[in-house]
């Protein structure tokens, strides 16, 4: 049996979406993360407001109703996900995600305390996240990388190993004052 029908007998049995990609007709497409096609109703409501004028930042009418349907949109999207409608924010795509959420936390972070200087990032993130963590250590941040299984996932141990050496070392610095509070430079997290 080929792979493909393997892979149809499996997609069936689990009532997954088979679908014809550009170069393999009936092939099963697991890289949602990548590209998924969007639901009916989603598709629907995103041609209707591509048909009509308004930018959401201009003050004129057109551009305030625009703003209504934006806002409207993140708090819908927000209530589905259990956020705030201030947690839900569009990017135009993932790189553009990844970047204002790894240097955003980790600079707010740092302003808030200068000693929070340590990234844990584990050792299978997509490399518009690992450029970001190389461009972030440019800057002082030490990037710590956590082994992973098999399956990608993380080691717990060698995650908790790492929190705990942190605390452990902040508290330390605490008993020893203010002048010496930078952590200890680590390297990367040995894997089990
Ligand atoms: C975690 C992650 N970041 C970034 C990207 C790249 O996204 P884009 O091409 O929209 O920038 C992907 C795409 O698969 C992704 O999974």
């Amino acid at each position: 049996m080929s792979l493909i029908r393997q892979n149809l007998t499996v997609s069936e049995r689990l009532g997954w979406q088979v679908m014809d990609t550009v170069d393999v007709p009936g092939a099963v497409y697991l890289d949602h993360a990548a590209t998924t096609p969007m639901v009916p109703a989603a598709l629907a409501a995103m041609t209707e407001q591509l048909r009509v004028v308004g930018n959401a930042s201009s003050l004129h009418r057109a551009g305030r109703t625009a703003r209504r349907v934006v806002e409207e949109s993140r708090e819908t999207i927000a209530q589905a996900l259990h956020a705030r409608p201030s947690e839900v924010v569009f990017t135009s795509g993932g790189t553009e995600a990844d970047n204002l959420a790894v240097k955003g936390l980790f600079w707010s972070r740092r302003a808030a305390d200068p000693r929070r200087v340590r990234i844990l990032a584990s050792a299978v993130e997509h490399h518009a996240v690992q450029h970001t963590l190389r461009y972030l250590e440019k800057f002082g941040f030490e990037v710590v990388e956590l082994p992973v299984d098999r399956y990608g996932r993380v080691d717990p141990d060698a995650l908790r190993d790492l929190l705990l050496g942190a605390w452990r070392s902040a508290a330390a610095s605490k008993r020893r004052g203010p002048a010496d509070r930078a952590l200890p430079a680590r390297g990367k997290a040995k894997p089990k």
